[in-house]
């Protein structure tokens, strides 16, 4: 659910899916009108057509999708905004005689500031969360079973983020339904690829989705997947928009047979309460990257207001047409990813501190965000380039890796074995090349399976990584077959029971956020984190590129907390963060030393202050005990903080102060906003409205 979060790479994946599915729809009787809007200062108004299209210097722009009706008369099926100066401006347009009404935005009306941020932040996404939570949506909890709703929020959050960068307008429901269906028509009417493609391209650049070049490239590299899943899916139009739109748009029939995976018979043992460890016991330092994405094309000076999904690159304009739109030299806040210089500076900067870790943990996506124009054999190249950098400049600290969403070629594509043409062999080999280094062979055979695997550092330590893309609704192969691909979480609930069976505490890696995929993915987990909650001492991952946490709750007590997710900070600043990385204490290594996080410390890069001074330094941002004042960083601790910052609003504003890495951002003062991120501190699973009543 936490994918109100912005990621670009959803927000991609979501433009090229309206597009593929848009291009058939183009085909059929449907023709493009486009409208001017001259004033917007009314309530209410009436549209004229404008012949020439979409004009600047006027409050908005409308493109419509018309389709005539045997009859003749015109039904809107679906509208897109393209504004230029109202950022907010909700269209709702009627059709009627001798023109199209059309009504603004509450929000434009009394007179708010509703700009981007609107939507990327997170305050206004939790309070429609909450709503809908408390509005009758069933919950996680009490019916395990639905998979539909949780990932259809997912979505239309992210069609309104859609919206908001792009000025694309809301995907109807019933538009979704007859564009699936004509989808589906036109995939088993076999049309090629090429003509797809074709489609899809001219559709993109007539609507200025993207740039032209953007459009060319970002089809071709999507319509494939796109494609293929519409060829093998066994879901019905009307179940994909359910899907996609939630409960209210098609019937709540469950798509997706909802599945469990099979637990051990050995029952639960007894709780086995926290001790903190004596004074002076050994402890281990763990250094936690993330979210590196590295972009050897970045320039420093080239335009970072480029208007496309990654800027400050080689292609865009340099030097860039005015002062303020140069690209930083050590990183930027705007649609920028990592240049070389800062990963290597990073490199360096470790280097020299070497001697506060002892083993690093990635938690992934290596490339940048270019996602419209990446190859397998580019994305291989900096998976490598990253794996030779940790040889060298930290050759005797074991590294321990997951896969991203943004490893796959297109992002987030990661096909499970059981769909026909598909592989992912060329992605699992390289990555036992690159990261196999530090990983016994015993790990190879999972790795090859499907990206997961399980090992031993210390006695009594055991490392689980695990492959989310498997649980994400951005793997639209998901959309064949959810049920636990690669039998992965299978897997893991049999690497835990072993684990327990031999008195070993595990550490989980994966990328995205337990609370961030498909309800039975999550619900699985969530089970597990339950049932082995005297094992698993430590959950760590990235993906939101902000500082967080999240807890764990007993199924059968929701007050009582069993877990903590520690979701590190980014390498890079996109967008609108600094960089950073964490380094946890760790209890151990000694004999029955209990491998809990004891403390972490987390350092940034002020990005601007690096430009300023042409200098870059790291420094400690925080602690988190001294920060938080936390006693300890058990899961209960976790808990209290959350209460603790509800009734003491600095503290809060301490907390999301660091969530951005102390880069600035706009305020969250009123009591909606701050409920938002304490509801989503205590949803480490979607769809559980019950753990934030008390909020
Ligand atoms: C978009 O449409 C869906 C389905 O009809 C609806 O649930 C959602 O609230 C709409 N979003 C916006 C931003 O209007
Ligand atoms: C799609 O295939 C149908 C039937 O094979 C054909 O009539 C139609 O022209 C094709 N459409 C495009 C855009 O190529
Ligand atoms: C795509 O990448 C290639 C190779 O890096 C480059 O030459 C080309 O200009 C890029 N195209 C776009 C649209 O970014
Ligand atoms: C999965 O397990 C839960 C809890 O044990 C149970 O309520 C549910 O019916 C199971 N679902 C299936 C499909 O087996
Ligand atoms: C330069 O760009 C910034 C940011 O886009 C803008 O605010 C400013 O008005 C521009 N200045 C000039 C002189 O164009
Ligand atoms: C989905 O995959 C599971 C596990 O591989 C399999 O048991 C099930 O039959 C598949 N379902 C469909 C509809 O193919
Ligand atoms: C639920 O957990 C809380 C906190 O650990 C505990 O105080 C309470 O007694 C538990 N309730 C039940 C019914 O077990
Ligand atoms: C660890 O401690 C246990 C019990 O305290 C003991 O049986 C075992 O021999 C010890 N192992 C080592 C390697 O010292
Ligand atoms: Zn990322
Ligand atoms: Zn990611």
């Amino acid at each position: 659910m936490a994918l109100s979060r912005y990621n670009p790479c959803f927000v991609v994946t979501l433009l090229v899916a309206s597009a593929v599915l848009l291009s058939f729809f183009a085909l059929k009787r449907v023709y493009l009108e486009s409208f001017t809007i001259n004033d917007v200062s009314s309530d209410r108004g009436v549209i004229t057509p404008s012949a020439s299209g979409p004009q600047t210097g006027h409050a908005a722009s409308v493109l419509l999708l018309v389709d005539r009706d045997e009859e003749g008369d015109d039904e809107i099926i679906m509208k897109f905004k393209k504004t230029q100066h109202t950022k907010s401006l909700k269209i709702t347009v009627e059709t009627s005689e001798g023109g199209l009404r059309f009504e603004p935005h509450p929000k434009f009306r009394q007179g708010g500031n509703p700009v981007r941020s609107t939507f990327v932040g997170q305050g206004t996404d939790h309070t429609s969360r909450t709503e809908h939570d408390n509005n009758g949506r069933r919950s996680l909890f009490s019916s395990p079973s639905s998979s539909a709703s949780s990932a259809g929020r997912m979505l239309s959050h992210g069609v309104q983020k859609v919206e908001d960068v792009t000025g694309w307008e809301n995907v109807t429901c019933d538009a979704c339904k007859i564009i699936v269906w004509t989808l589906k028509r036109m995939v088993m009417q076999k049309n090629t690829t090429d003509d797809i493609i074709k489609e899809v391209v001219t559709l993109c650049r007539v609507l200025h989705i993207e740039s032209n070049r953007v459009c060319d490239y970002v089809v071709r590299q999507y319509a494939v997947m796109a494609i293929g899943v519409m060829q093998n899916t066994v879901l019905d139009p009307d179940d994909v928009c359910g899907v996609v739109l939630g409960d209210e748009c098609a019937h709540p029939f469950n798509p997706f047979a909802p599945w469990n995976v099979t637990m051990s018979d050995t029952p639960k043992p007894p709780v086995t309460p926290h001790v903190k460890p004596k004074p002076r016991s050994p402890t281990l330092r763990v250094l936690h990257l993330t979210d590196i994405h590295l972009d050897i094309e970045y320039v420093e000076g080239a335009d970072a207001e480029c208007g496309e999904p990654l800027c400050c690159r080689v292609y865009d304009l340099n030097p860039a047409p005015n002062k303020s739109r140069r690209a930083g030299e050590w990183g930027d806040y705007r649609y920028c990813d990592l240049p070389y210089n800062a990963l290597g500076q990073l490199f360096q900067h470790l280097a020299d501190i070497r001697d506060k870790f002892d083993y690093v943990i990635f938690t992934g996506d290596i490339p940048a965000h270019d996602v419209w124009n990446q190859t397998q054999p580019q994305q291989l190249a900096n998976m490598e380039r990253l794996a030779k950098m940790f040889r060298k400049y930290l050759p005797d600290k074991p590294v321990y890796t997951t896969p991203g969403n943004h490893e796959g070629v297109p992002c987030n594509s990661f096909p499970p074995s059981s769909i026909p043409g598909e592989s992912m062999a060329w992605f699992y080999s390289a990555y036992m090349q690159a990261w196999g280094y530090w990983l016994p062979d015993s790990t190879f055979s999972t790795i090859m399976r499907g990206g997961f695997y399980t090992f031993s550092p210390y006695q009594g330590l055991r490392i689980v990584s695990f492959n989310s893309n498997f649980g994400s609704s951005l793997n639209w192969w998901l959309f064949v077959n959810t049920t636990d691909p690669e039998g992965q979480l299978q897997w893991l609930a049999d690497v835990l029971q072993d684990a327990e069976n031999n008195g070993e505490k595990v550490h989980i890696l994966s990328h995205i956020p337990p609370s961030e995929v498909l309800d039975d993915f999550a619900l699985n987990y969530y089970r597990l984190v339950n049932r082995y909650e005297n094992t698993i001492v430590g959950q760590f991952h990235g993906h939101t590129h902000t500082d967080e946490f999240e807890v764990f709750y007993d199924i059968n007590n929701l007050t009582r907390p069993v877990g903590v997710s520690y979701i590190g900070g980014s390498v890079t600043a996109y967008s609108d963060t600094n960089s950073a990385y964490r380094i946890y204490t760790i209890d151990g290594n000694y004999n029955g030393s209990s491998f809990a996080v004891l403390d972490y410390t987390h350092y940034y890069l002020d990005i601007q202050l690096a430009n300023d001074i042409g200098k870059p330094v790291w420094l400690k941002e925080y602690t988190a005990s001294e920060a938080y004042q936390l006693p300890s960083l058990y899961p209960e601790d976790w808990n209290n903080l959350i209460y603790r910052m509800k009734d003491d609003d600095d503290l809060f504003q301490k907390y999301y102060k660091y969530y951005y890495k102390s880069a600035k951002h706009k305020s969250c003062t009123d009591a909606i906003c701050k409920k938002g991120y304490l509801c989503q501190m205590k949803q480490a699973i979607p769809r559980a409205p019950e753990l934030c009543y008390d909020l």
